[in-house]
């Protein structure tokens, strides 16, 4: 358990080096993951999932309550997602960054227990022990999300980036639409966990507006007062892109 704390340390460390290898003997100093490399997600149907985090989180330990969302948006042309993070309220950087977030395997059950999401994805077997090689994005973790694009070092983050290895096909197995987002902080432990769901059926939005969000079947956000948030989250997306 240290020892894999200690490895999360160092994937953090790399980000911001992301040019040196790991060091330790534990970690393999090739650019590839064991399994091989995340393939490039091409043909992505339009749809935008968002997954919006609960009022209250699964650990509470931190006396910080993070909310926000993270949307992910197929491209126009089908190729990778625009993914727009919007996170805040994180706990004392000093005392528990690098916080990270990665898609997770399984949805949130309806109790909202962050562990049952199980690990990261990670169709090519990359494992746990290779931290992310930020220039090498195909070689990390299909949904480890903080990997690629940076952990979170303060309270919050406000950003958006484009994620070339996730899928808005269903069946795919890049798919995110019916899998989970978690937020951890620096020692790994699960702080909180939201499910993405789909908020509307065809991209881009236009600025037209009227489009009333949809969540999909895996309404089962964290905790009791998860659907109460993510009708929220969901409003104020809708309002977003009235703008
Ligand atoms: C994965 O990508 C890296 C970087 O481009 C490359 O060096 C490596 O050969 C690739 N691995 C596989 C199994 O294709
Ligand atoms: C697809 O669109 C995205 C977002 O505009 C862009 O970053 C990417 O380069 C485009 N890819 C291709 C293959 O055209
Ligand atoms: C982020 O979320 C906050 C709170 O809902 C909202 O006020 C703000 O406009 C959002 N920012 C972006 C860039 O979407
Ligand atoms: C949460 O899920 C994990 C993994 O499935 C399980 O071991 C644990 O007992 C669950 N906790 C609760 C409180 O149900
Ligand atoms: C992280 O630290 C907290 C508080 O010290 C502890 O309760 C928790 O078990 C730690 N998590 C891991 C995965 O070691
Ligand atoms: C979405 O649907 C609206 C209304 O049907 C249409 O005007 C718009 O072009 C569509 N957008 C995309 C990206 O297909």
């Amino acid at each position: 358990m240290h020892a894999k704390n200690f490895l999360v340390a160092v994937g953090g460390i790399a980000l911001v080096s992301a040019q040196v290898p790991p060091t330790t003997g534990i970690l393999s100093t090739t650019l590839s993951g064991p399994g091989g490399n995340a393939t490039i997600q091409t043909s992505n149907p339009p749809a935008t999932y968002i997954a919006a985090l609960p009022p209250t989180n699964f650990d509470p330990a931190t006396g910080s309550v993070i909310t926000g969302s993270v949307t992910g948006t197929a491209n126009a042309n089908g190729t990778g997602i625009l993914i727009s993070v919007n996170l805040t309220s994180f706990p004392s950087p000093a005392l528990y960054s690098p916080f990270v977030y990665h898609i997770h395997t399984l949805p949130v059950p309806a109790d909202g227990n962050c562990t049952a999401t199980l690990g990261h994805l990670d169709l090519t077997d990359r494992g746990e022990y290779h931290p992310c090689e930020v220039a090498a994005p195909q070689t990390c973790q299909a949904g480890d999300l903080a990997g690629k694009h940076r952990n979170i070092m303060g309270t919050e983050l406000v950003t958006s980036y484009q994620e070339l290895y996730l899928s808005t096909t269903p069946g795919s197995p890049y798919f995110f639409g019916d899998k989970s987002l978690v937020v951890h902080r620096s020692n790994t432990t699960r702080l909180t966990c939201a499910n993405f769901v789909l908020v509307q059926g065809n991209g881009t939005a236009s600025g037209t507006g009227g489009a009333t969000p949809t969540p999909s079947a895996f309404m089962g956000a964290a905790g009791k007062d998860g659907v109460n948030a993510l009708l929220v989250g969901l409003v104020a997306v809708a309002c977003a892109m009235l703008l």
